[in-house]
């Protein structure tokens, strides 16, 4: 048998530590799998004292992750930390100029540094592998790195962060309070150390980006993606929502247009008889539409210790697999220096349907004004309903709701505008795009 594969691991937290145990519990397996042994040499955190509830007491700590990168006897350097500078940024760029093959999960290093660190490893001929950074446990990587070559895909899509579907599930099936479910996405181990990249929606967008370049073969523009988090979605929302036949999910979309790629992330109605509305909790689900395939839909837990360190493990086991000196598929599916630039479709022009909740003093003439506002702007409506209040003790504003037909974003935003400018409204609109799902 070959000799091991030595592995190093920078961050010993949800995920660093399910993986620690994983590869301890599996040597066996993972040794005859992969034709040789697969073993943990060496380790850090910034806690040497915390009990994670592994045994790590035989293995190699580093005071930090770029001491480990620079001078751990290992082949493979595994980052764990998470963020797009600092520790993280400084390790892996370290391993790779030393030869070291980068397994990571770390998708706001990719979204901001991806193209960069590719350059370094094609020209190390290492491997830079990261199919944990998007979707969780879900081998999306893969299967648009790999598996579509030669398929020209149109548009990806799909629910790419576990907090916020676990957030908006347990709110709609339990009515809990958007903070509850924060705090246990927080304490199961799905939410990031800054929970705002979770709910604020830079999450799904530098998941999103990595997506876009693996997809369309262009640059990684994270910072050009449109975003919109759920921290504005109330339970009156989701209510109407279901009223309608509709569930909101946090969607990251990124799709081909004639004036460029739009890339965009934000709550979003999808009817209810569609298997993506049907995915739940900190399950993710990406959609992927292209010419040869078709329509392909990968389901599976997008957040959590043990569904990220598969991923982590599935790619560490490709590196024990992979011959010195073979010829390496290219990080980012298009090799680093051919990628094309990012053209940006503009997000005025996105074109599809719209919900528009609006607070209203209960006077006469407002559902005209309303509906005169959407007619000026080429607005075609699917429906206009009035609902009471859910506080019965407001009896001076009413709700008004709106479907419109397919329209553009551009005139949707003038509409809103136009009504803004009358006096009758009591509290700012809500605007959620409706996004109807090929296949699925
Ligand atoms: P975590 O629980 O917060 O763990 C982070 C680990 O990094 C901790 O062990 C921490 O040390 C260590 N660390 C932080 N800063 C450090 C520094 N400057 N020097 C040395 N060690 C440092 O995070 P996680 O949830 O495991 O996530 C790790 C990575 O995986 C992130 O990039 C995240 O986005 C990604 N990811 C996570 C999930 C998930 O479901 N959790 C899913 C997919 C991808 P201490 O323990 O000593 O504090
Ligand atoms: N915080 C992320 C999520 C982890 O909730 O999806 C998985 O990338």
């Amino acid at each position: 048998m070959a000799d091991a594969l030595k592995v190093g691991i920078a961050g010993l937290g949800t995920v660093g530590a399910s993986l620690v145990r994983i590869i301890q519990n599996r040597a066996n397996e993972l040794a005859v799998t992969c034709g040789r042994a697969i073993e943990v040499t060496a380790v850090t955190a910034r806690d040497k004292s915390r009990d994670r509830g592994i045994d790590i007491s035989d293995i190699a700590w580093f005071d930090t992750p770029e001491m480990l990168a620079a001078e751990a006897d290992i082949d493979v350097f595994v980052e764990l930390i998470g963020g797009a500078q600092g520790a993280a940024a400084n390790s892996v760029r370290t391993a790779l100029e030393r030869g070291l093959h980068v397994v990571t999960a770390n998708k706001a290093l990719l979204a901001a540094s991806g193209v960069d660190l590719a350059a370094i490893a094609e020209e190390k001929s290492v491997l830079l592998n990261f199919e944990a950074a998007v979707a969780g446990g879900i081998p999306v990587i893969k299967a648009l790195r790999e598996s579509l070559t030669g398929n020209t895909v149109s548009r990806v899509y799909g629910i790419m962060n576990g907090t916020c579907n676990y957030i908006l599930t347990r709110m709609e099936k339990e009515g809990l309070s958007f903070a509850d479910c924060l705090k246990e996405a927080q304490r199961l181990g799905y939410a990031e150390a800054d929970p705002s990249f979770d709910i604020e929606g830079n999450d799904t967008a530098h998941k999103l980006a990595i997506l876009t370049t693996l997809a369309f073969g262009t640059r990684i523009a994270a910072d050009e993606i449109y975003l919109e988090g759920i921290t504005n979605i109330s339970i009156e929302d989701i209510h109407a929502a279901a009223d309608l036949g509709y569930r909101i999910k946090l969607l990251g979309v990124a799709q081909k247009t004639d004036s460029g790629i739009e890339q965009r992330v934000h709550p979003t109605m999808v009817p209810h008889d569609t298997v993506i509305a049907q995915v739940d909790g900190v399950t993710n689900a990406v959609a992927i539409e292209s010419d040869i395939l078709g329509e392909l839909l990968m389901v599976g837990p997008g957040a959590g210790g043990d569904a990220t360190a598969s991923a982590v493990l599935g790619d560490i086991a490709d590196i024990a697999k992979s011959q010195p000196g073979a010829q390496r598929v290219p990080v980012l599916g298009t090799p680093a220096a051919a990628l094309a630039p990012y053209r940006r479709a503009q997000m005025r022009s996105h074109e599809g349907g719209y919900f528009i909740r609006l607070t209203v003093a209960d006077r006469t003439g407002v559902f005209a004004s309303i509906a005169a506002r959407m007619a000026e702007n080429n607005i075609s409506l699917e429906s206009i309903m009035q609902r009471a209040k859910p506080d019965v003790s407001d009896d001076t504003s009413k709700t008004i709701i709106l479907v419109t037909h397919a329209t553009t974003e551009d005139s949707v935003r003038k509409a809103v505008d136009a009504i803004k400018a009358e006096s009758y409204l009591a509290g700012e609109p809500q605007v959620i795009r409706i996004e109807r799902p090929k296949a699925f």
